[in-house]
C-alpha cells in the first residue's frame, strides 16, 4: 500500500539531535497529560527514550484502549498498531504516526480482496462454518474487519495459542494469516505437526491446494512471513551454541519453525524481555528479533551478556522510519494546535475491527 509523508522542513532534518531532544521535551511539556507516546520496542533509542509507554504490540493496544484522558495518541511503531489503537480509542482522540511510511511488509502480504477471493474459493470446497479467520495483528483494519464479520479475532505473538485454542472450540479448520510462521510455531506447541497444515499461496488457484488438502488441513496457513525475522538460521544457532555451550537462545514466533525449535524459548518481544531480566547474572544471551530491541537489552543489562543471532544487522526497515525529527515535527504540529497524521480508521471497518479486536481482548 503506498502511503505518502510530506518531507520534513529543514528546521527538523537538519537540527542536531541535542537539539532536536530539547524541542521534543518542550513541546512535551506544553502538551502535558493531553499526550500519551506509546513505543514498541524495535524502536530507535532517540524515540524510545520519550515514550510514555514500551511494549509489544499486545500490550500497547491495551494500554491505548486504557489511557482515554489523552487527547493525542502518538504511536511510535507501525501503520498497524496505529490503526489498532484508533480503534480502541475513543471518539474524543486522536492517534498519530509521526511517519506515514511506517508500514509493515508483513502485513503487505495479506491484502483484503485476496483474503477474500480465498475465502470464496475455501466456500466451495469446505464446510465455511466450519473455519474461524484468524488474523496476527500485524494486518490492516480491513483484515481485521474481515475476520470480526465472519466470526474470528485477532492475535498478537504474545496471545496466539489462547486465541487458536479459541478458534478450534468453534470450528473445525482455521485459516490464518498474514504470518504463516506463527501461525505453525503456534500449531506445534499445540500439539499438532506439519500433517495438519497446509500453506495457502495468495498466487494460485485454491492456494495451490487441491481439494483434499483444503478439507484435511486443520490450519491453512497464508504465505506471509516477516522479512527481519526469516534471516534468523539454524546455522546462527549452530555457531552460537559452538561459541556458548551455556548460552540460552531466546527468538520470536516470526522465526522459521526449525528456528524456534532449537531455541531455548520462544515469545513476542515483551517476552523475550522478559526472559532476558530473568535469566542469571552472568548469562550470555542470544535472540532471534530486531536488533535495536537487542542492542537496548544488551545496553541495559550490563551484568548479563545478550547479541543478536544474526552477525549482520537486521533492522526492521519500517520502525527505523520514526526518529528524532518526525517525532518532534508531530509534537511542535500538535503544540501548534494543528494535528498531522492522524489515522483515522473508516467507522465501518473500525466497528467490525473492533469485534475481532474485543474477541481477542476478552480471550487473553
Ligand atoms: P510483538 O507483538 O512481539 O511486539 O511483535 C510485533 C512485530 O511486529 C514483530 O515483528
Ligand atoms: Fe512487520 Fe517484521 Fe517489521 Fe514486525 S519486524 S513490523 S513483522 S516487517
Amino acid at each position: 500500500m503506498l502511503r505518502l509523508q510530506t518531507p520534513l522542513e529543514e528546521r527538523y532534518t537538519a537540527a542536531a539531535p541535542e537539539e532536536l531532544a530539547e524541542r521534543i521535551a518542550a513541546a512535551k511539556a506544553t502538551l502535558g497529560d493531553r499526550l500519551f507516546i506509546l513505543g514498541h520496542h524495535y524502536q530507535r533509542d532517540e524515540v524510545i527514550r520519550w515514550a510514555d509507554a514500551r511494549g509489544d504490540s499486545f500490550k500497547l493496544a491495551k494500554l491505548a484502549a486504557a489511557t482515554p484522558e489523552a487527547d493525542y495518541i502518538v504511536f511510535c511503531g507501525v501503520h498497524f498498531m496505529a490503526e489498532a489503537a484508533d480503534i480502541l480509542t475513543g471518539d474524543h482522540q486522536q492517534v498519530i504516526l509521526p511517519d506515514l511510511n511506517a508500514g509493515c511488509s508483513m502485513a503487505d502480504m495479506a491484502e483484503l480482496w485476496a483474503v477474500t477471493e480465498a475465502w470464496e474459493s475455501l466456500e466451495d470446497v469446505v464446510d465455511i462454518d466450519r473455519v474461524v479467520p484468524i488474523t496476527y495483528m500485524n494486518s490492516s483494519a480491513a483484515l481485521k474487519a474481515f475476520v470480526g464479520r465472519n466470526g474470528g479475532a485477532v492475535c498478537t505473538s504474545s496471545n496466539a495459542r489462547a486465541i487458536l485454542k479459541w478458534a478450534f472450540e468453534r470450528g473445525d479448520q482455521v485459516l490464518f494469516f498474514p504470518d504463516q510462521h506463527l501461525g505453525r510455531n503456534t500449531g506445534y506447541q499445540m500439539g499438532y505437526d506439519e500433517s495438519h497444515m497446509a500453506v495457502w499461496n495468495p498466487r494460485k488457484d485454491l492456494g495451490g491446494l487441491t481439494e483434499a488438502q483444503c478439507k484435511d488441513a486443520r490450519f491453512l496457513l497464508w504465505k506471509g512471513h516477516c522479512s527481519v525475522h526469516q534471516r534468523f538460521s539454524v546455522e546462527q544457532i549452530a555457531d552460537f551454541r559452538a561459541k556458548y555451550p551455556e548460552g540460552i537462545v531466546v527468538v520470536h514466533p516470526e522465526c522459521s519453525h526449525e528456528v524456534c525449535e532449537l531455541a531455548d524459548q520462544v515469545g513476542s518481544t515483551e517476552y523475550i524481555l522478559r526472559a532476558v531480566a530473568d535469566a542469571p547474572a552472568g548469562s550470555v544471551i542470544g535472540v532471534g528479533t530486531e536488533i535495536h530491541m537487542v542492542n537496548r537489552l544488551a545496553n541495559e543489562t550490563p551484568d548479563k551478556t545478550v547479541m543478536s543471532l544474526d552477525p549482520l544487522v537486521c533492522p526492521c526497515s519500517t520502525m527505523f522510519r520514526i526518529d528524532g525529527p518526525h517525532l518532534c515535527w508531530v509534537l511542535e504540529e500538535l503544540v501548534e494546535g494543528r494535528v498531522p497524521n492522524r489515522i483515522e480508521v473508516d467507522p465501518e471497518v473500525a466497528e467490525w475491527a473492533k469485534v475481532a479486536l474485543d474477541r481477542m481482548l476478552s480471550i487473553t
